[in-house]
């Protein structure tokens, strides 16, 4: 028994709000689970930034993680993820991104293996998730598309099913890949399960969504069970760290998932 180890907290991070899809998903299906959450709201958004930017950011979100004695981090965050393929060496083991997680569903969900792919400017151009999905399916046809406008949308609030901005943005962007024929959709941007509804209405039914942070957090709970380090017993706490406004950050969240009243603490992670 790693008794101890166990009852530490699960690190989960994002450039702003989008990683709370992923914290919502972990506390339905680990729901003893102490989650520490940092969003990074001072320097959001990422997905515009260089590699090397990003890349300094998410080793430094991933280390303010670890000062908080987690037992496994999740960059719940495709852009911060996109730099971490391939440098397991900075990372370590126990921690994961997003990018392989959605893949791996859609490979395993697709019908006609034409997938679709949306995500930040700098996660598309990484080519990373196009590139995992060639190699777990060699015959798939891949259709990737940079969301930029999302982002910040979300961040703003405007995510009503009705909401006529996000709505024609959401046609420029996803027609085109209706037009391909996918049967699946990676949502590769954590953000962008807030704006499901919108999404689908678009694509119609016949095209699955596949949430890129839900599909972290299930990853999580297979890395972690495998180590026998889930924790039982009570439920578990989430405790919320931005490193803007915690008032800003507060009210975002509530707005958007049903989280409760939550206790927000301002952080620098630099
Ligand atoms: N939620 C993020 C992602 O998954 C980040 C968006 C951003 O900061 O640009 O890529």
């Amino acid at each position: 028994m790693n008794a101890d180890l166990n009852s530490r907290p699960i690190g989960i991070f994002d450039s702003g709000i989008g990683g709370l899809t992923a914290v919502c998903e972990l506390r339905k299906i680990l729901p003893c689970e102490d989650i520490i959450y940092l969003g990074d709201t001072a320097r959001v958004p990422y997905g515009t930034r260089s590699r090397e930017t990003v890349l300094k950011y998410t080793v430094q979100d991933f280390e303010f993680l670890k000062r908080q004695n987690v037992k496994f981090s999740i960059a719940a965050c495709g852009t911060a993820s996109s730099t971490m393929v391939g440098e397991s060496r900075l990372f370590g083991e126990s921690c994961t991104g997003v990018i392989e997680p959605a893949v791996a569903a859609a490979v395993e969900k697709t019908e006609n293996q034409r997938i679709g792919v949306i995500a930040t400017s700098a996660s598309i151009r990484s080519g990373w998730y196009e590139r995992l999905i060639r190699a777990a399916l060699p015959s798939a046809s891949v259709f990737s598309k940079a969301c930029p406008m999302f982002v910040p949308l979300v961040e703003n609030g405007y995510t009503a099913r009705d909401c006529a901005p996000t709505v024609e943005i959401a046609k420029e962007y996803l027609l085109p890949l209706k037009r391909e024929g996918i049967d699946v959709l990676i949502l590769g941007c954590t953000h962008y399960p807030l704006l499901s509804e919108i999404i689908a209405d678009i694509l119609g039914s016949g095209v699955a969504l596949i949430s890129s942070g839900a599909e972290a957090a299930r990853f999580a709970k297979n890395a972690l069970a495998e180590k026998g380090l889930l924790r039982q017993g009570r439920e578990g706490k989430v405790k919320f760290f931005c490193t803007d406004s915690p008032e800003l950050f507060r009210e975002s969240a509530a707005h958007f998932l049903d989280i409760g009243g939550i206790e927000v603490e301002r952080c620098s992670v630099e």
